[in-house]
């Protein structure tokens, strides 16, 4: 089965979790892509949808399904979007689609995460795919330094601003073994927006190609 069926069959899976009348945080990125039609089919039974990025507001909207401001909306029941790596432990790397910082918010503010992936994306250890960071444009060189310092290998993402206006460093090279550590390492430098490590606010539940998985 190839990655987009996969992809389809863990956006089938999610819709189990929407719950009657509720607003459901919803992702960015090609596996959520494949969900936000299954969910344009309940636009009725739901109150709406709190997007982490400018493209999937407007995908959301495509499909008639009301787009709310998480100011306006208080904590959500539900947020359901993909990842670029997935542990054992359900600790994950986003920020391949430059969503990262919205992305960060949404999960923190909401009770469960449900996180999609295909086969590709489960790993022992993060850090094959480069990890991705948003930052401040004036700081960039300034946290491209402290990641070599730490090991890493940053290079400056192209012709890419985030939705926030800032942009990306994708870090390669690194073996993240104690995520959590990592994340609140990398928390601590000026200039960084988000770190696209998801390891202190981890995924609840996971999908893979539509089975859910058991946390390790
Ligand atoms: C966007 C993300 C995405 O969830 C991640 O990049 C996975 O994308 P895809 O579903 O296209 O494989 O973090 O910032």
């Amino acid at each position: 089965m190839d990655a987009t069926q996969q992809k389809k069959l863990s956006a089938q899976a999610a819709m189990k979790f929407v719950e009657h009348g509720s607003v459901v945080g919803v992702g960015t990125g090609s596996t959520v892509n494949e969900f936000i039609p299954l969910l344009g089919t309940r636009k009725h039974d739901i109150d709406g949808a709190v997007a982490s990025s400018e493209a999937s507001a407007a995908l959301l909207k495509q499909h008639g399904i009301r787009v709310l401001e998480l100011n306006n909306t208080g904590d959500l029941p539900l947020y359901v979007d993909g990842a670029d790596e997935c542990d054992p432990h359900f600790r994950l790397i986003k920020g391949g689609g430059a969503a990262l910082t919205r992305e960060k918010i949404i999960a923190a503010a909401s009770k469960k995460f449900v996180c999609l992936i295909d086969h590709s994306k489960r790993v022992d250890v993060l850090g094959n795919f480069p990890l991705p960071i948003e930052v401040v444009p004036m700081a960039r060189s300034y946290v491209a330094r402290q990641l070599v310092a730490r090991g890493g290998h940053p290079v400056w993402r192209p012709n890419v601003v985030t939705d926030n206006g800032n942009v990306i460093l994708d870090v390669h090279g690194l073996r993240i073994v104690h995520p959590e550590e990592t994340e609140r390492d990398l928390n601590q430098i000026p200039g960084i927006v988000t770190v696209g490590l998801f390891a202190l606010r981890r995924a609840d539940v996971v999908v893979c190609a539509g089975e859910t998985l058991e946390r390790a």
